[in-house]
């Protein structure tokens, strides 16, 4: 059976950056409100003729640097995003033909925010299957394209931004201990209504805007993302104090205190990115990942447990080891 190590990653954020003070001026909010309700300060925006293929693009180019790899030795590439360029088609075929890679099986998965989550267990299971030895998973996003700019419950906490990693198929063992240990995936459709886009190709031909029902998005991603980093841990007969950094999707700083508390994470053991890059959807856990490989807090062989929740409802888990 092989096993999928991760070679490297990279992130790719858009150089505009738009303060809570700077949205005060718009809307009618206040930074202590949103510091307050999300611990979000600041985060970044697409320019105008940048789209979510560029963004996933710069980081795939940052990702392959830090494996060592040449975009030639990729034989899949996976893309999670809720905001593609087009309807179709799949923005990972956009990106993989910037990096020149004609082909090789290249497409999107659709979780919203936990996309990234969804993608690597797909990557994981083709490298298993071994039908892949070398991925490229990204999560990239626009969602400053479908937001209400009038909407001051929904317009606030979103940013743009991608993040990527690279894995790499392993025999087991031959890389130690490290790699993916197990990913574990859950949707509920049922709660459709509380976090959807209120557009689409088939319904009404228009992009749409996000609609949220947050005080019922909180509610349930606390119970979901308690529940699945549970099942992360039972099923790798690990206790909590066996992780050493908690990535997890960062749409709102309670929600990640809530987790935290859970397993009785110090706070100093979770990335937070949310302070700075608001909620990116499937992109928030690959740039909060790079950022804490890139400035050594995450090092080789250190147990990181990622974990996400979004529309659909969707909701998953993966524990790996760097
Ligand atoms: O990544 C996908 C998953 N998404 C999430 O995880 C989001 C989950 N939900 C949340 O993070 C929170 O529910 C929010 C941050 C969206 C909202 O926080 P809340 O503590 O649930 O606030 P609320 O919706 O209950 O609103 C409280 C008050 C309301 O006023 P009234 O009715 O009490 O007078 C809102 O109208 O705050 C008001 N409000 C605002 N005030 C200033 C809502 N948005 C704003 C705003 N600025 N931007």
């Amino acid at each position: 059976m092989m096993k999928s190590v991760f070679t490297g990653c990279g992130a790719y954020l858009p150089q505009r950056k738009v303060s809570n003070e700077e949205l005060a001026k718009t809307v009618d909010t206040s930074d202590e409100w949103i510091v307050a309700r999300t611990g979000i300060c600041n985060r970044h925006i697409a320019a105008d003729d940048e789209m979510t293929s560029d963004l996933a693009y710069a980081a795939a180019v940052d990702a392959l640097a830090s494996a060592g790899m040449a975009a030639s030795e990729l034989d899949l590439i996976v893309l999670a995003t809720a905001t593609p360029d087009q309807t179709f088609p799949a923005t990972a075929t956009r990106v993989q033909a910037r990096l020149g890679v004609a082909g090789i099986p290249a497409f999107d998965v659709q979780a919203v925010c936990s996309g990234f989550i969804y993608a690597l267990a797909v990557a994981d299971n083709f490298i298993k299957a071994g039908q892949a030895r070398n991925v490229l998973v990204i999560g990239a996003e626009t969602f400053s394209r479908i937001l209400d700019w009038e909407d001051r419950t929904t317009c606030v906490l979103f940013g743009d931004g991608a993040g990527a990693v690279v894995l790499r198929a392993e025999a087991n063992g031959d890389a130690g201990d490290r790699g993916i240990m197990s990913t574990h995936l859950h949707a509920d459709g049922r709660h459709h209504d509380k976090l959807y886009v209120d557009g689409g190709p088939s319904s009404t031909g228009t992009a749409g805007f996000l609609r949220m029902q947050g005080k019922e998005v909180f509610r349930h991603a606390v119970a979901n993302l308690a529940s699945v980093v549970r099942e992360a841990l039972t099923a790798n007969n690990l206790q909590a104090d066996a992780i050493d950094w908690l990535v997890p999707h960062q749409a709102n700083k309670r929600i990640i205190d809530h987790t935290a508390k859970k397993l009785k994470m110090p706070t100093e053991k979770v990335v937070l990115t949310v302070a700075e890059h608001g909620n990116t959807s499937a992109a928030s856990v690959p740039l909060a990942l790079n950022e804490a490989v890139s400035d050594g807090r995450i090092k080789q062989g250190d147990v990181i447990l990622m974990e996400a929740m979004g529309g659909g409802f969707t909701w998953g888990a993966v524990l790996a080891r760097w």
